[in-house]
C-alpha cells in the first residue's frame, strides 16, 4: 500500500496526460492500467494502428491510381498483410513504450491490473488497496452493442477486430456510417475489399456539416465504397463460410438482406465504466451512461474526478487530453477549463475531413445571422499537385461582426488546416484577419485564406 497525491485511472491519452502534466507540477501520481501496454484504446487498438493502416494503404493507392500520372512506372504493389501488420504493431510500440518512458521521466508509478474504488480516497489494483488526495477515472470507451450483432472478431467485428483480421476480406459489410466505419471502410476498400456501408440516417456522419457529408459521400463512392443510406441494421449473423446482414429500409420499411465475408459494427461507442465500483459509491451517471461531471471534473463524490469519452461530451482523444491536462492543473492549484466548442473534429481518409464549432446547420437552427465564405481546392495549384484539387474549405462567420463562427475543410490535409482556424477563433478572430494573414504560396494553406477572403469582398482564386 502507498499513499499519493492523485491516482489516475486508465492510461489512454485522457489519464497520462492527466498523470504527466500533474507529476510536472509536484504531485505525487500514480496511474492504474490493466492493459499490457500504456496509451489506452488510442494507441493500443484506435487512433494510431488506424493511421498506421490509412497510411500503408494511402501509398497503395497512390501507386496504383496517380504513379503513373507522375511518370513513374511500377508494377502494381504486392500487398503483404502480415508485413502491414508488423509495421503497424511496431508504430504501436513505438508509442505505447514512449508512453512508459515518460511515465518514468516524471516518476509516476504504474499500477498494473484492473482498479476498484472501494471507498473515496482509496484504490484497488490486484490485491494491494492505495490511498490518495485526488481520485482521477479516465477509464475510456468500448463499443456500444447493437440487438441482433454478435461479435466474436473474427467475422463480426468492432474496430478492434478490424485492425487485425487473419486475411484481407473480398467483401466486407460496415455497419454505421460515422468515423470508425469511414476510416476503417476506406482501409479495406483500398486493399481490394468490396465494402458496403449501411447508415440508418439519410445521410453520412451525424453532426457535421450537411455539404461536407454530400460531398464525401459523392467521393467515396467514387472510391469504390456502396453506401446505403436510411437503413437501419436489425441483424448480422456469422454463418458457416460467410455472414450475413439483414436491414430495413426506412422510406418503405422493406426488408434486405446483404451477403458479406466480414461485418464491422460502427455504431457509436459508450462509456466504459464497468467494474470500478461507481453504483456502490453512489456516483451519479447521466442519463447516457456516462459519469454526471461539473466544469471542474468533480463528480457527485468528494475527491473522485472523471474526464474523457467516461464523461459527456465528445468522445475524442483530444478532447479526453485537453480535460486531463486542465483537470491537472485545477488539482495543483491553478485555474483551467476547457472550451468545447473549439474541439476540432478530423476524419482521417483521404480526403480529410475536418471541422471545428458551428455547422451552417446550427447557425440556421439557432436563428443566428451568418456569412458563407467558400473556396474549392481546384483553385489551389499544390492540390492539384497531389491529384486532390475535389474538395472545399467552407468558413462561417458572424453577418455583422465577421467573427468566424466555424469551419469545415474537405480535402488535403484538412486535419492540420484546421488548426489555425481554431488559434483564430481561440483569439476571437475575424474572418478579415485570416484574409489579411500572409499565407506561403504554393500551400494548402491558401485555401482557408481564400475563404476568408471570400467571406469578404472575394476570393482572388475564386
Ligand atoms: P459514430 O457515432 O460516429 O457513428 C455511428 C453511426 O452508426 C451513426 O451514423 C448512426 O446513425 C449509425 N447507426 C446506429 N445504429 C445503426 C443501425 N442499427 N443501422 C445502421 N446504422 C446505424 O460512431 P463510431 O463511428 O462507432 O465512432 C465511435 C466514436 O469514436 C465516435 O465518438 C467517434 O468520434 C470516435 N472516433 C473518432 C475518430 C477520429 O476522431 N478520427 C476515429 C474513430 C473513432
Amino acid at each position: 500500500m502507498a499513499t499519493y497525491d492523485l491516482i489516475v485511472i486508465g492510461a489512454g491519452p485522457g489519464g497520462y496526460v492527466c498523470a504527466i502534466r500533474a507529476a510536472q507540477l509536484g504531485l505525487r501520481v500514480a496511474v492504474a492500467e490493466g492493459r499490457e501496454t500504456l496509451g489506452g484504446t488510442c494507441l493500443n487498438v484506435g487512433c494510431i494502428p488506424s493511421k498506421a493502416l490509412l497510411h500503408a494503404t494511402h501509398m497503395l493507392h497512390e501507386a496504383e491510381h496517380n504513379f503513373a500520372a507522375m511518370g513513374l512506372a511500377v508494377s502494381r504493389p504486392k500487398v503483404d498483410w502480415k508485413a502491414m501488420q508488423a509495421y503497424k504493431a511496431d508504430v504501436v510500440g513505438q508509442n505505447t513504450r514512449g508512453v512508459e518512458f515518460l511515465f518514468k521521466k516524471n516518476k509516476i508509478t504504474w499500477l498494473k491490473g484492473w482498479a476498484t474504488i472501494p471507498a473515496p480516497g482509496q484504490v484497488r489494483v490486484a490485491d494491494d488497496t492505495h490511498t490518495a488526495r485526488h481520485i482521477v477515472i479516465a477509464s475510456g470507451s468500448e463499443p456500444s452493442p447493437l440487438a441482433g450483432v454478435e461479435v466474436d472478431e473474427k467475422t463480426i467485428v468492432t474496430s478492434t477486430g478490424a485492425l487485425s483480421l487473419g486475411r484481407i476480406p473480398k467483401r466486407m459489410v460496415v455497419i454505421g456510417g460515422g468515423v470508425i466505419g469511414l476510416e476503417m471502410g476506406s482501409v479495406y476498400a483500398r486493399l481490394g475489399t468490396q465494402v458496403t456501408v449501411v447508415e440508418y440516417l439519410d445521410r453520412l456522419i451525424p453532426g457535421s456539416d450537411g455539404e461536407v457529408a454530400k460531398t464525401f459521400q459523392r467521393m467515396l463512392k467514387k472510391q469504390g465504397m456502396e453506401i446505403i443510406t436510411g437503413a437501419a441494421v436489425q441483424k448480422a449473423e456469422a454463418l458457416k463460410t460467410k455472414a450475413k446482414v439483414t436491414y430495413r429500409l426506412r422510406k418503405d420499411d422493406s426488408e434486405h438482406t446483404l451477403d458479406t465475408d466480414v461485418v464491422l459494427l460502427a455504431t457509436g461507442r459508450r462509456p466504459f465504466v464497468d467494474g470500478l465500483g461507481l453504483e456502490a459509491l453512489g456516483v451519479k451517471m447521466t442519463g447516457r451512461g456516462q459519469i454526471a461531471t461539473d466544469a471542474r471534473f468533480r463528480t457527485s463524490i468528494e475527491g473522485i474526478h472523471a474526464i474523457g469519452d467516461a464523461i459527456e461530451g465528445p468522445m475524442l482523444a483530444h478532447k479526453a487530453m485537453d480535460d486531463g491536462h486542465a483537470l491537472a492543473d485545477i488539482l495543483a492549484g491553478h485555474t483551467a477549463q476547457v472550451d468545447y466548442n473549439l474541439v476540432p473534429g478530423v476524419i482521417y481518409t483521404t480526403p480529410e475531413v475536418a471541422s471545428v464549432g458551428q455547422t451552417e446547420e446550427s447557425l440556421k437552427d439557432a436563428g443566428r445571422a451568418y456569412k458563407v465564405g467558400k473556396v474549392s481546392f481546384m483553385a489551389n495549384g499544390r492540390a492539384k499537385a497531389v491529384f486532390q484539387g475535389d474538395g472545399f474549405v467552407k468558413l462561417l462567420a458572424d453577418r455583422v461582426t465577421d467573427r468566424i463562427l466555424g469551419a469545415h475543410i474537405i480535402g488535403p490535409m484538412a486535419g492540420d488546416l484546421i488548426h489555425e482556424i481554431c488559434v483564430a477563433m481561440q483569439f476571437g478572430a475575424a474572418a478579415e484577419d485570416l484574409a489579411l494573414t500572409c499565407h506561403a504560396h504554393p500551400t494548402f494553406s491558401e485555401a482557408v485564406r481564400e475563404a476568408a477572403l471570400a467571406c469578404g469582398d472575394g476570393a482572388i482564386h475564386a
